[in-house]
């Protein structure tokens, strides 16, 4: 369908200009290294969390167009949010890739171009990446302020 040809084109998008790809200085940041284990793709997520605020999310990694855009979609989405509605992010993308409706009050912009994900278990683990690792990158962040 021409949904889905345009939600192709947005990941292609992502993957082939990837936003906020790099690294933060470790003195910047934390770092979260995840890979996924039913290939061995890796993502190195840097994250910067101040005053309950993502202020900054880079991302470097080898992967397929989905894990890779995923991420890129995942950085831009979350830069500049309270570490609240970052995690709603997650919970929303968690729904969306089991297929359930999603919450829509939430403008969720270019990552809706991944729903389709959902209809291929085998490329779930790809999409999900990234967002394992800004949830496991905001709770080790917590910890550090605790
Ligand atoms: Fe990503 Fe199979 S693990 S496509
Ligand atoms: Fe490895 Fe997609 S095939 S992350």
């Amino acid at each position: 369908s021409s949904l889905d040809d345009l939600y192709r084109r947005v990941i292609m998008d992502h993957y082939q200009k990837p936003r906020n790809r790099g690294k933060l200085e470790e003195s910047e940041g934390l770092i979260v290294n995840l890979n996924n284990p039913t290939c061995g793709d890796s993502i190195s997520l840097s994250l910067k969390v101040e005053n309950g605020v993502v202020t900054d999310a880079k991302f470097l990694g080898e992967g397929c167009s989905i894990s890779m855009s995923s991420a890129s979609m995942m950085t831009e989405a979350v830069k500049g949010k309270p570490v609240e509605e970052a995690l709603k992010l997650v919970q929303i993308f968690s729904d969306m890739m089991q297929g359930k409706d999603v919450d829509d009050s939430v403008d969720l912009g270019d990552i809706e171009a991944l729903s389709g994900v959902a209809k291929f278990p085998a490329r779930i683990k790809c999409a999900t990446l990234a967002w394992k690792a800004l949830e496991q990158g905001i709770k080790q962040a917590g910890q550090e302020n605790a």
